[in-house]
């Protein structure tokens, strides 16, 4: 496989999309417009929802954006898993009741096939258990039938908050047997480390009520996400998102200001500075796009990443401030896709430096 750096699988996620006729959207703010489900933006779709759910008109029936998304949920795996991270990006191709699953699915391997040499060999799809349709697309787009896999609602229904979800193919990267468990049914939904999932087709009908129920949308929807960190741990052969070429760069960075050398392992001082580096790109996003440090709500958030990376600091042995300092090569490393980092830069360095 060809090896891209992460700005260049955007980019080329982007220009295929555009091949496609779809408008290329910029990322939207963290900060959620009219939504009062969620604190921060925490998937491609979430900025779209009114568009699925027809209160809005969209710019284009069909859209594709890369999304700045922010979850914390798993705050405490961070710097100690390979992938954990509070902050990724989502790449994904969007239709507003214009094409539907079948177009989905082959536009998607089309992308990766042709436009990533992927080897398709290596992909596998799992479906909603009661999906045959999609099990259908799948062999007729020439994916056998051993590597098609039903898993049920918690895997393959998506849904997050209120509003538009459905049930969805997700694909994944066989990484080689080396990575997996050795059990002959070690596939997709196994919980070794051998398949890595990477793209979401949400099939989004339906609409889940402040009740609990779900009603049907007026028109079916696609809505797909890609973790491109993922896709770029796959693109460039390696395990750990921290070993990304731009969050590598940004890592290093922590490596330099404290003088420790990074081991890539799980002593506590590799874990710090994993830490560091994720909350770095959080933090640096979150002032870009005006969030404050405070004592509730987002800005809490904030505040809270900002003290888990300086205390981080601290513990690599670093004398006064840095975040600010680092945070130039976040902003180096993402101003392609995020231009409004650099035009917020100085900002991004007083909001820092005051809080730290
Ligand atoms: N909404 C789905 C996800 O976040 C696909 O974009 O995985």
């Amino acid at each position: 496989m060809e090896k891209l750096g992460l700005n260049e699988i955007r980019q080329r996620f982007r220009d295929f999309y555009i091949s496609k006729d779809h408008y290329a959207g910029k990322s939207a703010s963290l900060i959620p417009r009219n939504d009062k489900s969620l604190l921060l933006i925490n998937s491609g779709m979430a900025p779209l929802k009114n568009y699925f759910a027809g209160v809005e008109t969209p710019p284009a029936k069909r859209m594709t954006t890369c999304q700045k998304c922010i979850r914390t949920g798993d705050i405490d795996n961070v710097g100690i898993t390979a992938r954990h991270g509070t902050f990724f990006e989502m790449l994904g191709n969007f239709s507003f009741g214009d094409y539907f699953k079948r177009q989905s699915l082959e536009w998607g391997l089309e992308f990766m096939t042709e436009w990533l040499h992927m080897p398709f060999e290596k992909i596998w799809a799992t479906v909603y258990e009661n999906d045959d349709e999609a099990v259908e697309i799948w062999k007729d787009l020439g994916m056998p039938a051993e590597r098609i896999v039903r898993l049920g609602k918690d895997d393959n229904f998506w849904e997050i908050g209120l509003g538009p979800c459905g049930p969805c193919s997700e694909l994944y990267f066989d990484r080689g047997e080396e990575y997996g468990c050795g059990s002959p049914d070690c596939k997709p939904g196994c919980d070794c480390d051998r398949y890595l999932e990477f793209w979401n087709h949400v099939f989004t009908q339906f609409s889940k009520e402040e009740d609990g129920s779900y009603s049907n949308l007026a028109n079916p929807n696609i809505d797909t996400g890609m973790g491109l960190e993922r896709m770029a741990c796959i693109m460039q052969g390696v395990d750990s998102i921290f070993d990304i070429d731009t969050i590598r760069h940004i890592l290093n960075g922590v490596v330099a200001k404290s003088g420790v050398e990074y081991k890539d392992g799980q002593v506590p001082t590799d874990v710090s500075m994993r830490i560091i580096t994720d909350h770095l790109r959080s933090m640096t996003f979150m002032i870009g796009d005006g969030i404050m440090p405070s004592n509730e709500g987002r800005g809490y958030v904030l505040r809270r990443i900002i003290r888990r990376a300086a205390r981080h600091g601290r513990l690599l042995g670093i004398d006064g401030q840095f975040l600010a300092k680092l945070s130039e090569t976040v902003i180096n490393e993402s101003k392609d896709g995020y231009p409004e980092l650099d035009e917020k830069k100085e900002f991004i360095f007083k909001v820092l430096t005051e809080e730290e």
